[in-house]
């Protein structure tokens, strides 16, 4: 590693803006975050980024780095090529505030349309049981610092603002297959069908389980494997299942 770094971060705001070059010092055991932070304090004072926890674990630094979307606190320098220019830019998918910086609301609002879990009518809370399969199931899920990278490199979105208001993205398709797949969840009995609104709501069927979602997710989750790719069969197996079938066609569903 050399004792300089090139970067090259994108500085403007939602009206359009420009790549600006600095020369920034890099000392052993650095993350990209330590060399943005050392920017501001001695090049760049007004720069634009977002952070919390510098551990991994809020999930605000997300940005693009070498147009890979990762998390600022937690990209090693040593694991960048030396002597290069490294280039860092806002996350594509979403709207530019300033530099950094971008509008994620979009992922609020979608959380917003998944209703959470419905607890079963029968049990108080204390009576609850559950297979172990199924505690880590939701936990692996649970996981999710909601950085939204997955969200930001999905190919649905990414460079499709009209795919948008149609699909949920694979955060929030995930949170969806958790609750289906949840024995304790009382939906269908609350009359909540959750594998139609994944379909027809959340907008499951975009997603060609490219895995780009997973190849990103800092908390290395398995979003496509254990999440998408399940919940796609629970929707193909309940259209055909025969007595769904018989239902349907004699109007009883
Ligand atoms: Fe981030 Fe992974 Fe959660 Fe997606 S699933 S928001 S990549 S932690
Ligand atoms: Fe997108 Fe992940 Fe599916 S990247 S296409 S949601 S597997
Ligand atoms: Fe919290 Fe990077 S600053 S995840």
């Amino acid at each position: 590693m050399t004792d300089q770094a090139t970067f090259r971060v994108w500085r403007g705001d939602s009206t359009g803006g420009r790549f600006e070059s600095y020369q920034v010092e890099v000392h052993e055991g650095e993350v990209v975050l330590d060399l943005v932070h050392r920017l501001q304090a001695t090049q760049a004072p007004d720069l634009a980024v977002r952070w919390n926890c510098k551990a991994g674990k809020c999930g605000s630094c997300s940005a693009e780095i070498n147009g890979r979307p990762r998390l600022l606190c937690m990209t090693r320098m040593s694991a960048l090529p030396p002597d290069e220019p490294i280039t860092i830019t806002p996350l594509r998918a979403f709207p530019v505030i300033r530099d950094l910086v971008t509008d994620v609301s979009f992922n609020y609002a979608k959380a917003r349309e998944v209703p959470g879990f419905i607890p079963p009518p029968d049990l108080k809370p204390g009576e609850y049981r559950m297979q172990q399969e199924d505690v880590d199931r939701s936990q692996e899920f649970r996981k999710c610092i909601e950085c939204f990278l997955c969200q930001d490199t999905c190919h649905v979105v990414r460079d499709h603002e009209e795919n948008k208001a149609a699909f949920a993205g694979p955060r929030f398709l995930m949170r969806v297959a958790e609750l289906d797949m949840h024995p304790l969840d009382a939906a269908t009995e609350a009359g909540l069908d959750r594998k139609a609104t994944a379909q027809e709501q959340h907008g499951l069927g975009y997603c060609n389980i490219t895995k780009c979602c997973t190849e990103v997710c800092p908390e290395q989750i398995k979003i496509t494997d254990n999440a998408l790719i399940p919940l796609k069969e629970r929707v193909v197996d309940r259209k055909y299942d025969p007595l769904v079938w018989l239902g349907n066609r004699i109007g009883l569903r």
